[in-house]
């Protein structure tokens, strides 16, 4: 059995999700709902609300790692937790996103670690960041029969060069690149188009003109999905959020809550309880005493 084979106890009737369904989905106008998912119980919690795609972000760098930004995040790191979101997800379009350096050196090592994401990792697709440079990697990938989801607008990878996580496209120049752009990448053949950080009226003009489906995230609702960093929207990740995030729950501030519980639980004694512990019947309990009773007087 493959290492990420799915949870054979979750129901057999979740139907399969596939980059079809994504084309379906924006012929008919209805919206595709994505959240990002780093480990195996919150991969089964997606499925089973019926998540479109769970998308392996490198914002696990971040949100799980603890980096400073996705730049550090190496191939191994991805795919551990991509195997993990594989063994709980049955029915979700599985997005590898591929790291910083897994794909700017060769086209060669581009496809190479993009068939990885699939075969050690469990993906269906992978996700890479950029436009027009990107378009021969792009090709090959999908050449090797891995399909490809692009990512314009804010690319955290490039931080460095953008110097910080700032909204793109609001000037003519950057927005006309970011539109240039997306028109190459549906050429190029991606299946979709991650929208990050630019303003709305341009990722509806972008969503509007090209057929693959748009999925935005801080890029209005003209977008034909959204996908927001779960930490973000469960309120797992105080540290930074977004203005564009929704906040969903406040699981931060619930665990610290529930931890501070347990502190006072133990330092009272008061945990464990009578129901939390294990007994013994008495005869077992006698019988051993008397037994090592005798092994003293040996
Ligand atoms: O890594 C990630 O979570 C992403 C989303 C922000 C789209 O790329």
């Amino acid at each position: 059995m493959s290492t990420f084979a799915p949870d054979v106890n979750l129901p057999a009737v979740y139907k399969k999700k596939t980059i079809q369904t994504f084309r379906q989905k924006k012929e008919r106008n209805e919206p595709i709902a994505i959240l990002t998912g780093y480990d195996y119980p919150t991969a089964l919690a997606l499925d089973r609300a019926g998540i479109d795609a769970i998308l392996v972000g490198d914002s696990l760098g971040m949100v799980v790692l603890g980096y400073e930004n996705t730049v550090p995040i190496t191939m191994e790191e991805m795919l551990h937790h991509c195997r993990a979101v594989a063994r709980g997800a049955r029915s979700a379009l599985l997005i590898g996103d591929m790291p910083f350096m897994s794909y700017q050196v060769s086209v060669e090592q581009a496809v190479s670690n993009a068939g990885r994401f699939l075969q050690e990792g469990g993906m269906h697709v992978v996700k890479l960041e950029g436009g027009r440079e990107r378009l021969d990697t792009i090709r090959a990938i999908i050449n090797a029969g891995i399909p490809v989801m692009g990512h314009l607008g804010l690319t955290p990878q490039s931080i460095n060069a953008l110097g910080g996580f700032h909204p793109q496209g609001r000037t003519t120049i950057a927005a006309r690149r970011i539109f240039e752009d997306a028109l190459l990448l549906e050429e190029a053949g991606c299946f979709s188009l991650v929208l990050e950080s630019i303003p709305a009226r341009l990722a509806e003009f972008i969503s509007k003109r090209i057929s693959i489906p748009t999925i935005g995230i801080g890029a209005g609702a003209g977008c034909d999905g959204q996908v927001l960093v779960v930490h973000d929207m469960l309120g797992l990740f105080d540290r930074f959020i977004p203005k564009f995030v929704k906040k969903y729950a406040d699981l931060h501030g619930e665990m610290q809550r529930a931890f501070g519980e347990y502190i006072d639980d133990v330092l009272a004694r008061r945990y464990p309880a009578q129901e939390h512990t294990v007994e013994m019947p008495e005869k077992e309990w006698q019988s051993l005493l008397g037994e090592i009773a005798v092994d003293k007087l040996k």
